[in-house]
């Protein structure tokens, strides 16, 4: 089994040869490894590990959790203590790439706490570390986010060197430049006291020192430099730097480097005031990221380009918003963006639930300024999902718990990026539009919804319903999908956007 899933796996070159058929096929070779992980009785599996890099590599950073996660559970099985943290380990760092959700997370204080009693404290640095990442980057806790990482350099250095390679595949000093690494990333997000500038002087010393850093090391610490640099309005020398990482990293580590330095490039522009060029770097820093299945990084390129959306806008008022992201192409950007991530719902879906919303708005006697409300919210009520792995979104087979779960985190998702953005009452459509008037939507039950978002709900089970995708493929007509509104097969509606919705169909 195995052998053979590998030797599938290394006919792929990368993800954009997996469409129709072959998709369909690493779906299925893809769940039935899993299936075989999770059996008692099968062999250890020696290239787990590299399995589940190149799985993440293609696009399913998910189903590497599954994998090192069941693994885990194999050796506690035999009582392999050891084996098991190290594997948990991954499962929650492959978890932190593809979306920790909030049982994911449940999971990983629980085993913090367990550690802390256990007698492998060698492992807890990493675990700190994985725990800071998901406040760091997903739940913009910085505040907490922070003294994790601190704690994690504190117990690491209590710990000896040598003790710590003996435990843990991560070497001591490349944990410690990781750790020194992420730190240095979130201090320059954040709003910095003159302790906090000086704290980031010394992490980048740390950095910088290193006489036998790996490539991968000094690639971090350059990234880091140029940060600093443009943090502190030194442009010309954050120019020259990302230019020298261009000339001098080995190409082995292009995935990491074209779009960080795409990302990058882009923030240079945003400081400079070039708004169209830094909008485009961060849209090429994307598209390389997803390119190259590095979906940490296609989180930093979106927050990236959130920021300097925001960072423009900010001068203009509140009902000039809208006029202001459509001059300057916002909305395509973020629709491109989904367009990457979701192949099938992803442009089109998007475009006529944004159409059809509008229709009912008018039909119904709204003003103006709510049909423009409904007419984007309609346009981005998905944009959430592109913080969800391809993988998930286009996956043909059973949608299991946990895929469940973070596919119906793009409510919440999308709120957070219109919300950067200023956009309040578009925010709150796409948070609530799988919200349903009888307390059965998600993600909170409520049932009291606003009619804007509901018209961009009845238009999104629409479309959705006549528009043939991977996982349902047969066409309807009008006349079923509207036959199944009424019954309540999706969801219950309110009479009064159904019939909206019939009066702009026929
Ligand atoms: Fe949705
Ligand atoms: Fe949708």
């Amino acid at each position: 089994m195995e052998k053979k899933f590998i030797s599938y796996l290394n006919t792929i070159d990368n993800f954009q040869e997996l469409s129709g058929q072959t998709f369909d096929k690493f779906v299925s070779n893809t769940e039935s490894f899993i299936k075989y992980v999770k059996r008692k009785s099968r062999k250890p599996i020696r290239e787990i590990l590299s399995i589940c890099i190149r799985l993440r590599a293609l696009g399913a950073p998910i189903e590497s959790h599954k994998i090192m996660k069941a693994d885990a559970k194999y050796y506690r099985k035999k009582g392999m203590e050891k084996e098991y943290w190290i594997n948990l380990y991954y499962s929650f760092a492959f978890a932190n790439l593809a979306y920790p959700t909030k049982s994911i997370e449940k999971n990983l204080k629980k085993s913090i706490e367990a550690l802390k009693r256990d007698k492998f404290p060698e492992f807890i640095p990493l675990f700190l570390n994985a725990y800071g990442n998901i406040l760091h980057i997903y739940r913009k806790d910085l505040k907490n986010a922070k003294f994790l990482y601190e704690e994690a350099i504190d117990r690491l250095n209590q710990i000896n060197p040598d003790r710590f390679q003996d435990i843990t595949t991560k070497g001591w000093d490349w944990t410690y430049k990781l750790l020194v690494s992420n730190l240095t990333d979130l201090l320059l997000y954040k709003k910095r006291d003159n302790k906090e500038e000086k704290q980031l002087d010394r992490l980048y010393e740390i950095l910088r020192k290193s006489p036998n850093a790996t490539p991968y090391i000094k690639l971090l610490s350059d990234l880091n430099q140029v940060e600093i640099f443009i943090a502190r309005e030194k442009l010309k020398k954050a120019e020259k730097l990302i230019n020298h990482i261009v000339e001098d990293t080995p190409e082995k580590l292009n995935r990491y480097t074209i779009p960080s330095v795409s990302r990058l490039r882009g923030l240079l522009e945003a400081r400079r005031g070039n708004v169209q060029k830094a909008i485009k770097a961060s849209l090429t820093a994307f598209g390389h990221s997803t390119y190259f299945g590095n979906t940490l990084d296609e989180k930093f390129a979106i927050k990236f380009l959130l920021k300097t959306f925001s960072l423009i806008a900010k001068e203009v008022p509140w009902n000039r918003k809208i006029d202001f992201f459509e001059e300057n192409n916002l909305f395509d950007v973020l629709v491109e963006i989904l367009r990457l991530k979701d192949w099938y719902l992803g442009e089109e879906h998007s475009k006529s639930v944004s159409k059809i919303s509008y229709k009912i708005a008018s039909s119904l006697g709204m003003d103006e300024q709510k049909k423009r409300i409904v007419k984007y919210g309609g346009l981005l009520h998905d944009i959430g999902k592109i913080m969800v792995p391809w993988y998930t979104l286009n996956k043909t087979l059973q949608l299991d718990a946990l895929d469940w779960e973070i596919i119906q985190a793009h409510t919440v998702e999308g709120y957070k990026i219109l919300n950067t953005l200023g956009l309040k009452e578009e925010a709150e459509i796409a948070r609530d539009h799988h919200e349903r008037i009888d307390g059965r939507g998600y993600p909170s039950g409520k049932r009291n919804i606003q009619l804007s978002t509901e018209i961009v709900a009845v238009a999104d089970v629409y479309d959705a319903s006549i528009t043939p995708n991977r996982r349902y493929k047969i066409f309807k007509t009008p006349e079923d999908v509207i036959r199944e509104i009424r019954t309540g097969v999706r969801g219950k509606f309110s009479n009064k956007v159904i019939n909206g919705l019939i009066s702009v169909l026929f």
